[in-house]
């Protein structure tokens, strides 16, 4: 089949690259030009791994292709994706200009039936504005249709969880959408496996938003318990560990740190909230879940402040900038509210990260980066780990040690056994164990 895909970040490259993959035809569309020449260029604007190698794959074989023309886009196929950016404004809420525009561009130049698919996070409700706004601009005596296709996967794992997903959720109101995009959907599962759940639109939108806020939950839980088992000198890494083995509990997403970041987990439980706020039916829950999420970096932010009492001048070394790892994404990562907090109390910063620097520097470009872990911890009285890259775990802690001018941890992420850090002459604060 051929498909169009409006946006080519974490979410539109990937799922693009693997329909091609599947065996359809795909036109991959952004409006930033320097994006699509990077692409022609074989040059990939995001960092997924296994990405680069399924689009040159499929750019080789012709079933690939990218434009700047979402125009060029609704001629090409009858089904396209919407996956462009929806960032929180300055009120948290989500930015809706891009998938408006998306909207508007399709229904002008439609001239046979069109399928549009929000796969962009988005908050519910939003196909209702789209068809709304596809109505408005329509030209051609057409029909239509606009569904909602939520996407799971993770980034730094992407191609796995869009080659081999538990289950697609389409949301849509007519057979023809539905049938669509069982067509598009059948080749990945008939491989990979997965559930193909056909639902109505507003489940399939309120799908995304539950799966992601529960998950966002089981992290501020166990946020939650770690500060206990602090007080009460209990381990979280063992209680998380025994209630883990539990199947109806399960152990993923159960690992205590500074807290969840990301482009997904913030947005998507601040528009459930709004969401609930705005039908008049408050979710207390989802508030508590945001405010441990909060009140996580302020308490790793405690750990920092009485380890060296007084932070101006003192030299802090940031493992990690990515808000996890194998990504270069540092969309609401820990770091972004670390960086400037210790700069206001005069720390003097820096920080590694493997591939995440340069984003993170197109906000705080006066942060200090260099590529060596060792050459960040130099003269540092501290260690701040808040992400859990391999080169940080598996760091040579006797060499840290001799570079440091005072050899304290504080590690966001668990990354050491308490007892063989401590074993090789560090200071080691971590998260939830006594
Ligand atoms: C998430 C969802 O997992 C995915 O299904 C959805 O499509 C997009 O949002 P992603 O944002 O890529 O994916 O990252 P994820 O691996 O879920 O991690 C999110 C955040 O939670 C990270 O900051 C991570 O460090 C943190 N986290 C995750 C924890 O602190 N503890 C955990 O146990 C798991």
């Amino acid at each position: 089949m051929k498909i169009s895909v409006v946006g080519t970040g974490y979410v539109g490259l990937v799922t693009g690259a693997c329909f091609s993959d599947a065996g359809h035809e795909v036109m991959c569309i952004d409006n930033n030009p320097k994006k699509i020449e990077m692409l022609h260029r074989g040059e990939m604007p995001i960092y997924e791994p296994g990405l680069e190698e399924i689009v040159k794959r499929n750019v080789e074989a012709g079933r690939l292709k990218f434009s700047t023309s979402v125009k060029e886009g609704t001629e090409f196929a009858e089904v396209i994706f919407i996956a462009v950016g929806t960032p929180p404004g300055p009120g948290g809420e989500a930015n809706m200009t891009y998938v408006e525009q998306v909207g508007r561009e399709v229904a002008e130049n439609m001239t046979s039936y069109r399928l549009l698919v929000e796969k962009s996070t988005v908050p519910a409700k939003t196909s209702e504005h789209l068809k709304r706004t596809v109505l408005k601009y329509l030209r051609a005596d057409t029909d239509f249709d606009v569904a909602s296709n939520p996407e799971f996967l993770r980034e730094g794992t992407a191609i796995p969880d869009a080659t081999n997903p538990d289950r697609v959720v389409v949301g849509v109101e007519s057979k023809r959408a539905g049938d669509l995009l069982e067509e598009i959907y059948k080749p990945i599962l008939a491989k990979g496996g997965g559930k193909f759940l056909r639902m109505n639109v507003t489940s399939a939108e309120l799908t995304k938003h539950a799966s992601n806020s529960f998950l966002a939950m089981k992290i501020s839980f166990i946020n939650a318990v770690s500060r206990i088992c602090e007080l009460a000198g209990a381990d979280v890494e063992q209680v998380a560990q025994g209630m883990g083995l539990d199947p109806r509990i399960g152990p993923r997403f159960l690992k205590a740190g500074v807290g969840y970041g990301g482009s997904c987990f913030p947005k998507d439980v601040d528009a459930f909230v709004r969401l609930a706020d705005a039908l008049g039916n408050e979710f207390t829950l989802l508030k508590e879940v945001q405010k441990i999420n909060k009140t996580q970096r302020e308490h790793v932010m405690k750990k920092i402040k009485q380890e060296l009492w007084v932070v101006q001048d003192k030299r802090i070394a940031i493992f990690g900038l990515a808000f996890k790892p194998e990504t270069d994404d540092v969309r609401e990562a820990p770091s972004l509210y670390f960086v400037p907090e210790l700069q206001a109390m005069k720390a003097k910063l820096r920080a590694w990260d493997p591939i995440a620097e340069g984003k993170f520097k197109e906000i705080h470009p006066d942060l200090e980066t260099v590529p060596d872990l060792y050459e960040c911890a130099k003269d540092a009285d501290l260690v701040l780990i808040l992400t859990e890259w391999d080169a940080v775990k598996n760091i040579d802690l006797a060499k840290l040690k001799s570079v440091m001018a005072c050899p304290v941890i504080v590690d966001g992420r668990n990354t050491f056994d308490p007892a063989t850090v401590r074993a090789a002459g560090f200071t080691y604060h971590s998260i939830g164990r006594a």
